[in-house]
């Protein structure tokens, strides 16, 4: 761990970087089981970032559009109903968004303090320093790491509360089972009267989701193939990027869009750091993301049993998005 002075009231901590802090045994899990899996933390290197964020511009990827339009809305709401706290946000990314949160408590406020977390330092240490050049009041203090690293190295919460934002229904990149023991670990980090802000995506028409994780400019395309080079890099791989295609399909019945990478050809590939060598048959698939869509009673009933009750929900007038605000404890 390693604390880093960026420029004036941002500094960071690195929980882990590159290769030196990760032993890829996830990668070694992944390839080896069957199906064939990837852990979808490895689309963020500097250009998946990069990458990631002219997705959330096309006009397929419908959900940053609509979560902003119901930030937009009611961010001075949300600011209303927790007063004045710090913010910590999970996968904060470019942090776009955000910025109308901070446009609410910064509002009238003498000093605004923000904890942005996340596993792609490049993107946190330039969306940080944007921020801290842009509103006067803010503090940051970041963390370079993966969500479970910089929740165990959390720094003690100041008064008088704090709110974690976990935007983009990333939420919905988590399986089931792992979804409820991330937020049990989340719930874990907040004290009494701490609240959760949540952004979800929710079930719709298939052909809507399919097309968001398909846009026509091939923008989804090559983040998700970039994850081959990211890995090519990080572990001495020899993965041939054009050897394997993007697919990107809705499974109604989980209601969730999965992403694979499809071997165009029968291939045997090699991560050297990680002595490991996997064959793909023509055809096979990585699942490299999957990404669920909610019904949000059901979701707020799974927070409910973890102690974290619905304080409200907002969403757009297609019902497409929606952000729900759950606050710990009675109070
Ligand atoms: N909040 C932004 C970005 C969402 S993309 C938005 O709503 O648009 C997901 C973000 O989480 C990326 O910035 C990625 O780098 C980060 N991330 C993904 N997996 C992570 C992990 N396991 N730990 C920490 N950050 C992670
Ligand atoms: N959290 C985003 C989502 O589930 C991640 C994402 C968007 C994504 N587009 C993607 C992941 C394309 C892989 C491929 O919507």
């Amino acid at each position: 761990m390693e604390l880093v002075n960026e420029v004036q009231r941002f500094q960071f901590t690195r929980l882990a970087r590159g290769a030196e802090a990760e032993d890829g045994a996830d990668v070694v899990a992944g390839l080896t089981s069957a199906p064939k899996t990837l852990p979808c933390r490895y689309f963020y290197d500097a250009a998946g970032s990069d990458l990631f964020a002219q997705i959330c511009e096309t006009p397929e990827y419908y959900p940053t559009r609509t979560e902003r339009s119901i930030l937009t809305r009611h961010a001075g709401e949300i600011a209303a109903l927790t007063g004045p706290c710090e913010i910590v946000e999970l996968g904060s990314g470019t942090a776009s968004k955000t910025r109308l949160l901070l446009d609410a408590y910064a509002d009238g406020a003498k000093e605004v303090h923000f904890v942005p977390i996340d596993v792609s330092e490049s993107v946190l240490r330039e969306s940080s320093r944007d921020l801290v050049s842009r509103y006067a009041a803010l503090s940051i203090r970041g963390y370079s790491g993966t969500y479970e690293q910089a929740l165990a190295a959390l720094h003690p919460a100041p008064a008088p509360a704090r709110m974690f934002v976990f935007l983009g229904s990333t939420i919905g990149n988590f399986r089931n089972s792992e979804r409820v023991a991330f937020v049990a670990r989340i719930r874990d980090a907040m004290e009494d009267g701490d609240t959760f802000l949540l952004g979800i995506d929710r079930r719709k028409d298939g052909a809507i989701i399919e097309a968001a994780y398909n846009d026509s400019q091939g923008l989804t395309a090559r983040f998700n193939l970039n994850m081959l080079s990211h890995l090519n890099r990080r572990f001495h791989g020899d993965l041939v990027v054009d050897n394997f295609t993007h697919r990107a399909v809705y499974e109604p019945r989980r209601h969730q869009i999965e992403m694979r990478l499809e071997s165009r050809v029968a291939q045997t590939a090699r991560l050297a750091d990680l002595n490991l060598s996997v064959s793909f048959a023509r055809g096979e698939s990585i699942r490299t993301e999957i990404s669920k869509k909610f019904d949000p009673e059901e979701l707020a009933g799974e927070f409910t049993a973890l102690g974290l009750g619905q304080v409200a929900l907002w969403s757009d007038a297609r019902q497409w998005f929606s952000l729900v605000l759950f606050r710990l404890g009675a109070r």
